[in-house]
């Protein structure tokens, strides 16, 4: 029975699948209280599952046998090679929870290798999969393109929570709490979003900043809200150098990355500022939006708001040379040649890293053709900051323009971490996930 603090699950049908990680053990604690809100709860382990926790225990709470094998022992096949298939459909709902490394490769492959993960192949429910897994294997691309690939089948993701991790280090990788797990299944049952702490709701105080847009389940049930109370500025786009009323020096910045990056930010609870220079692009919901044209009206809208910031990120493509004087006509084509004067701009960024207050986190963007690492290594020093995103534009599907980007993120500790070809989206996400998670506990040696 349920008491009025716990959601009801009076007469649902609940699959549990319980895979090979440590944080099997609260598994029992999930079927308990599972039980106790009314569910009907079937168990199903994959063997490495047993090493961490007994189908005598998860058995016992859920008053149901555990299913484990998927072909009988005996030569009496009296249909419980079949059972991966009644449970599928019997069930309103099928959590996986702790999902390993090893399980989500399994379900993002279509493997039926275990009774798990052919029962899975076999529902017919809504499949919720919580991770479980050590920092490192859960940033893995690997695992993350699993996890989008769940997500494409329309699993749900309950992303790992952030904390200490089984192997002394800190990071996100941990199974979230069952009560956390338990309100998740009823919203899922319910089909409500995502509760409301999901997101956050930012102050916005710019006219033009949109009202926040609702979380779709689909995207907010894989989004944390693990920025809440952070306030990041973020620039886009190119800048615009007049040279005269009809003519300027410009880019092909389309400033897709940074608002991609805003807009994650903002899905992840973070109070976002973007200051973008002319581009064709709507600007994210939520987010407070300073409209520049030139580098100089960059420089002075960054630094008026950078102490506020507590990350800055520079995803602008600012440029380095503007007219030291634009005409304020037409100039003539009557001459054969024409010199432009032009002077260094302003640069924002290395500002901002000049005067970086203690606890804040700069990022910047490199545009590298040639001697690649070493040239951002170099700009990240230069411009005092934590993390720099190189790109090379000869790459196919990366650079200005394209809807995806292959970035190498270099980090202030000597990290060196070479993402996929990834939307810009991906690319932004996975950016802040290093920021919230800046890999500063110490790696524990090997005994
Ligand atoms: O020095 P470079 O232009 O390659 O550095 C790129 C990084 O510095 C980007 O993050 C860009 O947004 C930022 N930048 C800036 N102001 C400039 C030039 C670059 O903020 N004038």
């Amino acid at each position: 029975m349920s008491d009025d603090s716990s959601p009801s699950l009076e007469g649902r049908r609940l699959i549990l699948g319980v895979t090979g990680s440590i944080a099997a053990y609260k598994s029992a604690l999930l079927i308990r209280q599972m039980k106790r809100a009314g569910a009907d709860v079937r168990v199903v382990m994959t063997d490495d599952a047993k090493r961490f926790i007994t189908p005598l225990t998860l058995g016992t709470l859920s008053e149901a046998d555990v299913l484990g094998d998927i072909f009988p022992e005996s030569s009496d096949a009296s249909g419980s090679w079949t059972q991966h298939v009644r449970l599928g459909l019997w069930a309103d709902l099928f959590v996986i929870a702790p999902a390993t490394a090893q399980t989500l490769a399994n379900l993002a492959g279509g493997f039926s290798n275990s009774m798990l993960t052919a029962t899975a192949l076999s529902a017919r429910c809504p499949i919720l999969v919580c991770p479980a897994m050590d920092r490192d294997m859960y940033r893995h691309p690997a695992t993350q393109r699993n996890l989008q690939q769940l997500r494409d089948y329309d699993y749900t993701v309950m992303p790992a929570a952030h904390g200490e991790l089984a192997s002394g280090l800190v990071g996100r990788g941990r199974m979230p709490e069952p009560e956390a797990i338990l309100r998740r299944i009823a919203d899922l049952l319910d089909g409500r979003p995502p509760a409301a702490d999901a997101l956050a709701s930012p102050s916005v105080t710019d006219e033009e900043a949109d009202p926040p847009a609702d979380p779709s389940p689909a995207s907010a049930s894989s989004t944390p809200a693990d920025l809440r109370g952070l306030r990041v500025l973020v620039t886009a786009g190119p800048t615009q150098e007049p040279i005269d009323p009809v003519r300027m020096l410009t880019n092909p910045s389309t400033g897709r990355m940074g608002y991609a990056i805003a807009e994650a930010a903002r899905a992840r609870g973070a109070d976002v500022t973007l200051v973008s220079g002319p581009t064709h692009l709507d600007p994210p919901g939520g987010v407070t939006v300073v409209r520049i044209q030139r580098a100089q009206e960059m420089h002075e809208a960054v630094q008026s708001r950078r102490d506020d910031a507590d990350v800055i990120i520079g995803a602008a493509a600012v440029a380095d040379y503007a007219p030291r004087r634009a005409s304020s006509s037409k100039t003539k084509k009557d001459e054969a040649e024409l010199t432009l004067s032009l002077r260094r701009t302003p640069d924002v960024l290395k500002t901002v890293g000049a005067n970086k207050r203690p606890g804040q986190v700069l990022v910047g963007f490199a545009l590298e053709t040639d001697d690649e690492r070493e040239n951002a290594r170099r700009k990240l020093e230069a411009k005092n900051l934590d993390w720099i995103a190189l790109n090379n534009p000869r790459e196919d599907g990366a650079g200005f323009g394209t809807s995806t980007n292959r970035v190498t993120l270099l980090g202030r500790d000597g990290t060196v971490d070479e993402l996929p070809l990834l939307s810009k989206r991906d690319v932004a996400d996975a950016l802040l996930d290093r920021i919230v998670d800046p890999d500063l506990a110490p790696v524990p040696s090997p005994s």
